[in-house]
């Protein structure tokens, strides 16, 4: 039986792998990270729900009360292990340049000699788990194999909500198919007879390393999210965007969803918006009232790749199979669909445990009198009023199957993918930038989304509400040189404009602009259907917008108001252009411009040029 413990320190491969080159890079894993263990994954339920029973007899696990959470699991991570650790993740191209200057570099010679003594022995009295995974439907030409190697059956586990993960992937790998090598080690090795002293072992180094020219990812220390679940952010963003640009594809930090009208008319949309900024509400936004006959749905939540078809158009398709999505904030009001999904099979981490063998966080509903939060500590709102202690972290996470949203898109698991209308990048500013803008041009909207800026969240280690550029909300995910990543998106859209095809219109958004009471203008959530809708008009046709000097925006009277109090005056603080701001603004452009302006496309430079014009 292919089980941890019957199996032992068997190097010989399951009967269902037959890929030699996997093979022999497993057993030269295992002679450098000497693992007590080699379990290879099969997928299967009945082994997720062993590896759940293990991760609760490690104390990794509580297992929720069936009642209220069916089949639901709560993990509580190291306090010092929460987030991305950006600071801690590297490009390692040959050439410096390569990785451009938004990237932290080290020669990659350099930093194997750096990783050799790290990964050796990393995983001793541990498991190696072999986690074959596919992103993107089985067998998709839009979708890449693969395959991780982790001492954390915690990954192991997420990793089959995340991805498909299981058998069936070595089927479609066959014996000579690619895949992407990934080692992930928590980096604590337990000396021989040793027992973990802690239910999130981990280590205070940390390293996320990407080798682009070999598609190789490397990662030490953590056993969190995107530093950890490899097929996510390192796999489908940084060394698939290295792949795109090779071989003339996009792979974006954006959601994508399908509106269909109450005419039957169906558009997809794909958006960026930087991490914990309401991607996930807006992949499930419920049409409010005033949209009767309006339908979302959902084809993903975080990432696209997006692939030219034979016809001109750009085929996306979710390469991700769940969401890990950020818990607090979200409830039946601003979310009801996340939350619907919530209702059974769910990972949860770093929320509150609550008395009755629950989860709650920050804005759920109304707070518990009591509950335990996520470092173990007893929780009540007194406490919390006195120290400010949060009873989940601000980046806790879910982590469920794509299949549990009640708004699922038929098509999500198309292996085709679905035809782009448009795309939307969102900012987060409290000030400057306006509800909503459309690119007159392919460059236009290029450029806007290259000096999108962004006040940070807590989905990153580090200061929260700092305003940063963040280029397509790909800051942390271009694997290479961000400009050279600008020019990929312009010659793409002449590639494609070259063949007559018409290009998706490009949008900018920033639902957080602040009043002068320093509270949110605009109310989000499903409210965000208006803005969505009068793009639609906009492809349609339908409607002129106003045009002002970064591009077209609505007036008070192209937005469907039926059902939203929302005055003139509002609309005038969400969209206003205040000239003597914008000239800041465009001073914040030239610097990120500055620093990259070694590969820089021209062409964004003439586009800010025309602006300044605009503006005088
Ligand atoms: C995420 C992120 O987890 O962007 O999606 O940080
Ligand atoms: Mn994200």
């Amino acid at each position: 039986m292919n089980s941890p413990v019957m199996q032992g320190l068997n190097l010989q491969a399951p009967a269902f792998v037959k890929n030699a080159k996997l093979i022999a890079w497993v057993a030269d894993m295992v002679a450098l990270c000497k693992p007590e263990r080699v379990y290879w994954c099969d997928g299967s339920q009945e082994e997720y729900d062993r590896l759940c029973q293990l991760l609760v007899d490690a104390g990794t696990f509580k297992k929720l009360n069936p009642a209220k959470r069916p089949n639901s699991y709560l993990a509580w991570s190291d306090p010092t292990d929460v987030a991305r650790v950006e600071d801690r993740t590297f490009i390692c191209s040959r050439n410096k340049d390569d990785a451009g200057p938004t990237n932290n570099w080290v020669a990659p010679d350099e930093m194997r000699a750096t990783l050799q003594p790290l990964f050796d022995g990393c995983m001793k009295g541990r498991t190696m788990y072999v986690v074959p995974f596919s992103m993107g439907p089985l067998g998709s030409p839009i979708a890449h194999i693969g395959i991780e190697l982790s001492d954390s059956p915690y990954v192991a586990v997420n990793m089959r909500i995340m991805t498909r993960m299981g058998k069936a992937v070595y089927d479609v790998l066959g014996v000579d198919g690619e895949f992407v090598p990934c080692v992930h080690t928590v980096g604590a090795p337990l000396k021989a007879g040793e027992k973990d002293q802690t239910s999130w072992p981990c280590n205070k180094t940390k390293y996320i390393v990407h080798y682009p020219e070999t598609r190789e990812i490397w990662s030490y220390g953590s056993g969190y999210g995107g530093n950890a679940l490899l097929g996510k952010k390192c796999f489908a963003l940084r060394i698939a965007s290295n792949m795109g640009r090779d071989e003339g594809w996009l792979a974006e930090h954006m959601l994508i969803l399908g509106v269909t009208k109450p005419d039957g008319k169906k558009y997809h949309v794909a958006a960026a918006f930087p991490s914990a900024c309401g991607k996930t509400n807006f992949a499930m936004l419920v049409p409010p009232e005033g949209f009767e006959g309006w339908k979302v749905t959902t084809i993903g939540d975080d990432i696209a790749w997006i692939k030219p078809g034979a016809d001109g158009k750009l085929y996306a398709i979710n390469p991700e199979a769940g969401y890990f999505g950020v818990a607090p904030g979200t409830n039946t009001l601003t979310n009801p669909n996340c939350m619907a999904s919530l209702d059974k099979d769910v990972i949860f981490t770093n929320v509150a445990l609550t008395d009755d063998g629950d989860v709650w966080w920050e804005g759920m509903s109304d707070a518990p009198a009591h509950c335990i939060d996520w470092q173990g500590k007893d929780w009540t709102p007194q406490i919390a009023k006195e120290t400010g202690a949060k009873a989940a972290h601000p980046n806790a996470r879910f982590t469920v199957a794509a299949t549990n949203n009640p708004a699922l898109d038929d098509a999500w698991d198309d292996p085709k993918g679905v035809a782009i209308d448009a795309f939307v990048f969102g900012g987060r500013r409290s000030n400057t930038v306006p509800l909503v803008s459309e690119g007159r041009n392919w460059t236009e909207g290029v450029y806007m989304a290259a000096t999108m800026g962004s006040e940070t969240t807590a989905a990153i280690v580090g200061q929260v509400g700092v305003v940063r550029r963040d280029p397509f909300a790909m800051l942390a995910f271009a694997g290479y040189n961000m400009s050279d990543y600008f020019q990929h998106w312009l010659d793409l859209g002449k590639k494609l404009e070259a063949k007559g095809a018409k290009l998706p219109k490009i949008f900018t958004t920033n639902w957080f602009r602040k009043g002068p009471d320093g509270k949110f203008v605009w109310p989000g959530y499903g409210e965000n259907m208006r803005v969505l809708k009068w793009m639609i008009d906009r492809i349609e046709g339908k409607v002129p917008g106003t045009q002002h000097a970064f591009g077209i925006s609505p007036s008070y009277g192209e937005v469907n108001w039926k059902g939203l109090d929302f005055t003139a005056t509002q609309f005038e603080q969400v969209t206003s252009i205040d000239r003597e701001a914008w000239a800041k603004e465009l001073q914040l452009h030239e610097e990120l411009f500055q620093q990259l302006a070694t590969r820089l496309p021209a062409e964004l430079k003439r586009t800010k040029a025309q602006i300044e014009q605009r503006l005088g």
